[in-house]
């Protein structure tokens, strides 16, 4: 995270001293850009830098879930599991990759190449349901569509 602290520091240059625990989210997310995942030397070592409790690092990563705390595959598969995307099939979707890819929520296929976790509401219910690869949005998706997406990810 050492060769983080230049960018950290011009953002700091935009908070006024008071402000300092407002910096953990935009350091956490510059990261998890960098590395791909926060661990745990990542926390200890932010904790000295900004001079915020430990426990104030672990709560951001506790309620945002988009921070991995582990290595992941190459393509993060997120399907939402939330109302509107339930109510369209979203179960069904997420049974179909756990076959297709012959893992778990929560699991890596064990040549890295992809993760499939399940998230809360992604924000995009009226075109559900919703399942996002790595930064993309995928919409309005069906076993079908799956099954061509995950066809072209290589
Ligand atoms: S419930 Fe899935 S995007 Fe909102």
């Amino acid at each position: 995270m050492k060769h983080l602290i230049p960018q950290f520091d011009l953002m700091r240059r935009r908070y006024p001293d008071e402000a300092t625990s407002s910096l953990v989210l935009p350091c956490l997310h510059a990261i998890q850009r960098d590395r791909g995942f926060v661990a745990d030397s990542d926390i200890a070592e932010l904790t000295d830098y900004l001079g915020v409790p430990r426990i104030q690092i672990e709560e951001v990563l506790a309620h945002y879930t988009q921070f991995r705390r582990a290595p992941i595959g190459r393509w993060h598969l997120q399907t939402c599991r939330n109302l509107s995307c339930s109510m369209r099939g979203a179960e069904g979707l997420l049974g179909h990759l756990s076959e297709k890819l012959g893992i778990a929520p929560g699991q890596t296929t064990p040549d890295g190449r992809f993760t499939l976790s399940t998230v809360e509401c992604l924000g995009s219910c009226g075109t559900a349901p919703v399942v996002m690869v790595n930064d993309t949005y995928h919409e309005s998706m069906s076993p079908m569509r799956l099954d061509a997406l995950i066809g072209e990810l290589k």
